[in-house]
Parts: structure tokens; C-alpha cells; sequence
């Protein structure tokens, strides 16, 4: 059995300590002892201490959005994984797809620093996910084929099953809606099902998948009780802490 999870990352949508604590102590009070579903949040680098503190006997978790390629040395503004296990992260975005398109990240550095989560102990959230242009050439399934095995080929075999993939079609992030269920529900099984074929099917019955690109609480609410979808990845439309709430509320199926 999978435990549903619902996190958020804040991105740089949050950018000063003001902001972050309202949030933070919204997102604390409202879901602070929330069992039935595991939760993180994923602030900039610098309100990770904050966040840590807000969170404080609290059942969320907290993350990184990135981690440097290399664990130390020369590596000019990059941060390495030590420090954030040492700041007691659990989490760790990687292969988002604005790091993909702005800043050049790649498959074989997902690999990498998926390793390195692995050697330090944090959950790694590897986004997944075809762009529009895939689509037009129906290519789909194999860049998610190729995303996959590059998430999950550097890890041990225990450790895989830690490892989450979050499924973000690109041209469903920043806009008004979510891709439709269907939709969703189709790629996820074929997801698993890629999962199961190159790896096996144990590993496929308990990795988890989840969904992230325009999540709303109406996504939510229809995303409840599809199957594969295991979770959700929060950006814009949880950025105050009630509407993270319903969202959370709502994929737990409270308000059928
Ligand atoms: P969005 O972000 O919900 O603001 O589209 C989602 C994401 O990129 O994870």
C-alpha cells in the first residue's frame, strides 16, 4: 500500500523571510498533525532554517529544491548535499523542468546527484515529463522511458523504492489548468508500467508517482481516487496556506 503525498515547492515564488513565515505558520497550524497523508515543503535555499523551525514537531517535512552535481570542491554558488542533510532536509527536487530549460540541467546530472541523495540519506523527487513538442512527434513515451531510467539506474535496488517520481508534463506547468484526468491517469499507468518492464514489479507496485503541473484544489479533488496518482506536486496554487489545505483535504477524498 502507498502512502499519499503532497508537497509544494515554493520555487522562487516566496522570496523574503516575511512571506515565508506567514505561509510556513499557516501551512503549521492548519496541517501540522496530519497522519493519513505525508506532506513537505520545498523553500529557497535560505528559508530552509526558518522553515525548519516553523515546522518544528510538526508531521511536515521539508527539502531542497537542487543539489549541487559534485559533494565538494569548486563548484562557484552551487550547494552541496552535505549541508543540506545537515540542515535535516528529507527532500530533494531534482530534474525540474525550469532547471532542465534554464540552467541546462541533464538527465546524466539527475543521475548523478540521485546517487548522492542515496550516499546522504534524502528522498529524491525526480520530475518527469514530455513537453509539447514530444507529443507532436509522439515521442512521449520515450522521453519518459529515457527520464526513468536515468532516475532510477544510479540508485541501489532498496533504494529505488524510496525514490519519487513526480510526473510534471512541461506544457502543463504555469498555466490556468492542470492536464485533464484522463489524461493523467493514462500516463501515470503507463508510467508504472515502464517502471515494472525495466526494473521490476515489485519496485513498480511501490515507488510512488505523483502528479505536479497547475495542481488546484479542483485537481485535487479529481485526482483522489485515480489509482496510479500517489500524490501531488503543488507550485502556484498553494502558496497560501488554506488553499494547500483544501488542496490536501481534497486529494484525500474529505470533501466527496
Ligand atoms: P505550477 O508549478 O503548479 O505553478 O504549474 C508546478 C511545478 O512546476 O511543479
Amino acid at each position: 500500500m502507498r502512502k499519499k503525498i503532497v508537497g509544494s515547492s515554493w520555487k522562487m515564488h516566496i522570496n523574503s523571510f516575511d512571506e515565508a513565515s506567514t505561509l510556513a505558520q499557516g501551512i503549521a497550524e492548519r496541517l501540522g498533525s496530519e497522519e493519513e497523508v505525508d506532506l513537505f515543503i520545498l523553500p529557497a535555499f535560505p528559508l530552509i532554517t526558518m522553515t525548519k523551525a516553523m515546522f518544528y514537531g510538526t508531521n511536515i517535512k521539508f527539502g531542497a529544491q537542487n543539489i549541487a552535481v559534485a559533494e565538494k570542491g569548486a563548484h562557484t554558488g552551487e550547494v552541496p548535499v552535505k549541508l543540506v542533510k545537515e540542515l535535516e532536509c528529507a527532500y530533494v527536487e531534482l530534474n525540474h523542468a525550469e532547471r532542465r530549460s534554464m540552467y541546462n540541467e541533464t538527465d546524466e546530472m539527475t543521475a548523478i546527484k540521485v546517487g548522492l541523495c542515496e550516499q546522504y540519506g534524502l528522498t529524491p523527487i525526480v520530475c518527469i515529463g514530455e513537453t509539447s513538442e514530444d507529443i507532436e512527434r509522439d515521442r512521449s513515451r520515450m522521453t519518459l522511458r529515457t527520464q526513468i531510467l536515468w532516475a532510477l539506474e544510479n540508485a541501489s535496488p532498496a533504494f529505488r523504492e524510496q525514490i519519487i517520481l513526480a510526473y510534471e508534463p512541461v506544457w502543463a506547468i504555469g498555466q490556468a489548468e492542470s492536464a485533464s484526468k484522463e489524461y493523467i491517469a493514462k500516463t501515470h499507468k503507463m508510467i508504472r508500467e515502464l517502471v515494472k518492464a525495466d526494473f521490476n514489479e515489485d519496485l513498480s507496485n511501490k515507488i510512488r508517482i505523483i502528479y505536479g503541473g497547475s495542481v488546484s484544489p479542483e485537481t485535487a479533488l479529481q485526482l483522489s481516487d485515480v489509482e496510479d496518482v500517489d500524490g501531488l506536486f503543488v507550485g502556484r496554487f498553494g502558496l497560501q496556506a488554506e488553499n494547500f489545505e483544501k488542496i490536501v483535504n481534497n486529494f484525500k477524498g474529505e470533501s466527496r
